[in-house]
């Protein structure tokens, strides 16, 4: 299946602006809440105030004397719903359970009933009028909760095992130098700017449902699943999406409530959460906790590497991240082990978030990989260069592909690293101290099953259809310069539709997966088109006219079906489904991997302890670079992550409440334009003719993995101050002993 991937020299495609640009800037871009309904009524969220326990009573009299007020769901009314399997079992659901199934409560802010009237006004007045009761019962919040219960994750999902290579314990004992710490990582919440919403309508047995969604096929299947209806009768739309991140990649509680209203109503409902709501009707990043361990010789070879992990997850549901898979593949490790737990508490399931394994096992690892640099008093760059693999030592399987060490090369001489003084608290300009640090970046190149279909006019004019989704990241631009590539047609001439499940099932927008994958659908539809005609990419429109005319038709139309190589279902069948088979990373005959290296500098004021962040150069290499504008948007942004990371963002846990306390956006820390200086991203050239058709291995998450490590690195280089737990934050500086 796979096949040479021929572009320009450097394997970068053309940096043109977003197809969608216009439509944007202008608003004529159609977001879900956007769409008009006619008729529609309203529905505002009742969630509950307590994170454990039942409610006793509930008072609907002022509620329903709402003027436009129609109608109160609660567990009491609440016509029948089926439970759907969880998106992490290959199911669609953020959690299993439907919303209003009985009396109790799991988790603060959970719904506990749906208020619906002539008016978004009244719907919301009557749900803050509605008097719920409730007998409270002690939740447990987080680590160290009273009642929280620890499982390890094997136990859980006994499919998952930890990576183990050698006598790690073994090897820790004989090694010459050893680091040994522990990091955590506190829970954070996706906060896109579009809100969460849904809006249902019934015709006659069909129903359409407009809601942000990052695999409008899932939304399609799991909501058929809760109805109890055929998938046939339900539509889901999704044109654009104002941010996912994963929070909209399952199937979240809500919708199936307002379908129910909107068949029980016989008319549209339209719901839009509160940005507060959003905290807890959707997953999230949950908090972790690392106890990493590295053996290594005295000239800096590594001996070992013991990672154990802690997780919390809802007692209701087992969500967990990938533990330590992916970093395990990061360097020569000739000894792995590694324990991965689950600490279930009162709280909403999580979910994926933006590199959501990676961004916390690397953390710790880039953490503790600076901790050894500075132990044996080797360079940190060198150090990782000198432990560089071309394999991933746990499954002995050779990378596709793997340019760290140009990335290290040409980001550290932008950055001029070489001028460094190793000694901590060393550079300073006046007041200042100034740290400089690095880390690796990296994330597993995945593919899921898709199917595109591509049409092709004699006119020249080609339009490309599938339910993929575009999160603001540029996928409409790429897709259409793909097809552009493949038939050599220019780009005004191509026309690209997504996100409805009237198209074929492109690929879901998560785990990196959607640009390689649908660009490798759509070389193979593009291919099969041009057979049909006996054409090249290079046929003038002589040639074109002439190829049409020996058919004798006016259009020729393939569809593309992409099955990723060595797939567990090896067919398209199951994203009919909604159900992708994510293939690639550290499983198949070899390892995919893109990668990436980070450097930054920060200053922290001498007496006030003020932490910025003036400079970072990011350089990676991820195979093909469609658009390299749209992918340096896209590193860019992780990078600005990786800094939220790392000094501002943090979910605040009432521990005697089970609340969240920060949850709206003037709380609730991220950069602003202030925070954010010079940002240099740098595109490495690197081709992969095995990862996938299109060699392609998608930036979407890899930005902000590590960037918190290079930080937390740089504020060791400037303080010699070593913070653990993020975020790095003022106080932490001031709380450690201090000689600054
Ligand atoms: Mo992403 S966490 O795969 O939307």
């Amino acid at each position: 299946m796979n096949e040479a991937v021929q572009v320009s020299n450097a394997n970068m495609g053309q940096p043109v602006p977003r197809y969608d640009g216009w439509l944007k800037v202008t608003g004529a871009a159609r977001y879900t809440s956007d769409t008009p309904v006619t008729d529609a009524a309203y529905a505002y969220l009742v969630t509950s105030a307590v994170a454990r326990g039942r409610i006793t009573a509930f008072d609907e009299t002022a509620t329903r004397a709402v003027p436009g007020v129609l109608d109160v769901m609660t567990h009491r009314n609440r016509p029948p719903l089926n439970p759907i399997k969880m998106f992490i079992e290959g199911g669609q659901g953020l959690m299993s359970a439907p919303a209003l199934e009985s009396a109790d409560i799991h988790h603060e802010g959970e719904i506990v009933a749906m208020v619906l009237a002539d008016s978004y006004e009244a719907a919301r007045e009557g749900g803050q009028r509605l008097v719920v009761r409730y007998d409270r019962a002690e939740p447990a919040a987080t680590f160290d909760s009273p009642g929280a219960d620890e499982q390890l994750l094997s136990d859980v999902v006994p499919a998952k095992a930890d990576p183990r290579l050698g006598d790690a314990e073994a090897a820790l004992a004989d090694a010459a130098v050893v680091i040994d710490a522990r990091y955590e990582t506190p829970p954070q919440h996706h906060n896109a700017i579009e809100l969460f919403s849904t809006t249902a309508r019934w015709d006659d047995d069909e129903l359409t449902v407009f809601e942000p969604s990052q695999i409008v096929y899932g939304l399609k299947e799991g909501l058929a699943i809760q109805l109890g209806i055929a998938p046939e009768r339900i539509r889901a739309v999704s044109h654009f999406v104002g941010g996912g991140f994963g929070a909209k990649a399952a199937v979240t509680q809500r919708t199936a409530l307002v379908a129910l209203a909107a068949r029980t109503l016989r008319r549209p409902v339209k719901l839009v959460l509160t940005r507060d709501q959003g905290f807890t009707l959707s997953g999230n990043r949950q908090e972790s906790r690392h106890h990493v361990r590295i053996g290594a010789s005295r000239d800096g070879r590594i001996t070992a590497y013991h990672h154990d992990i802690w997780e919390v997850t809802a007692r209701t549901d087992a969500w967990f991240n990938a533990g330590i898979d992916h970093s395990a593949a990061m360097y020569r490790f000739p000894a792995v082990a590694s324990t991965a737990r689950l600490v279930r508490v009162d709280r909403q399931v999580p979910m994926a978030m933006r590199a959501p394994s990676e961004v916390q096992s690397m953390f710790a690892l880039e953490s503790a990989m600076d901790e050894m640099a500075v132990a044996l008093g080797m360079d940190p760059m060198a150090f990782r260069l000198l432990n560089e693999t071309d394999r991933n030592m746990v499954t002995g399987k050779p990378f596709t592909s793997r340019s760290l060490v140009s990335c290290y090369e040409q980001a550290s001489a932008a950055f001029a690293w070489p001028d460094r003084d190793p000694r901590p608290r060393s550079m300073r300009d006046g007041e200042w101290l100034i740290g400089w640090g690095c880390a690796t970046a990296m994330y597993p190149t995945l593919t899921v099953n898709c199917v595109v279909r591509v049409r092709y006019d004699v006119d020249g004019s080609v339009i490309v259809q599938f339910a993929g989704h575009d999160l603001g990241t540029g996928a409409y631009t790429v897709f259409q310069q793909e097809a552009a590539l493949r038939l050599g047609v220019p780009l005004a001439r191509i026309k690209v539709e997504m996100g409805d499940t009237r198209l074929p099932p492109g690929p879901l927008a998560g785990g990196s997966t959607g640009s390689a994958t649908g660009c490798s659908a759509i070389a193979i539809a593009c291919a099969a088109i041009l057979k049909r005609l006996g054409l090249t990419a290079d046929a003038d429109d002589e040639a074109r006219t002439a190829a049409f005319a020996r058919l004798a038709v006016g259009s020729v139309e393939e569809q593309g079906d992409y099955a990723p190589a060595g797939s567990a279902t090896g067919s398209t069948a199951s994203a009919y489904r909604g159900s992708p088979d994510f293939t690639g990373g550290v499983h198949g005959a070899k390892t995919m991997f893109a990668f990436g290296a980070q450097f930054v500098e920060v200053r922290i004021h001498a007496r006030t302890h003020e932490i910025r962040v003036p400079r970072v150069v990011g350089a990676y290499a991820a195979g093909r670079i469609l658009n390299p504008r749209t992918a340096r948007s896209q590193l860019m942004g992780g990078l600005i992550w990786g800094i939220s990371s790392a000094l501002h963002e943090a979910t605040e846990i009432d521990r005697r409440e089970a609340r969240y306390v920060n949850d709206n956006l003037a709380e609730y820390l991220i950069p602003v334009c202030a925070d954010i200086r010079d940002i240099k991203v740098m595109l490495v050239p690197e081709v992969d003719t095995e990862c996938n058709p299109a060699g392609v291995k998608g930036v979407g998450e890899l930005g902000c993995v590590g960037t918190a490590a290079a930080i937390a690195n740089a504020v060791f280089h400037a303080t010699g101050k070593r913070i653990r737990d993020l975020p790095i934050t003022i106080d932490k500086l001031l709380q450690r002993p201090s000689d600054i």
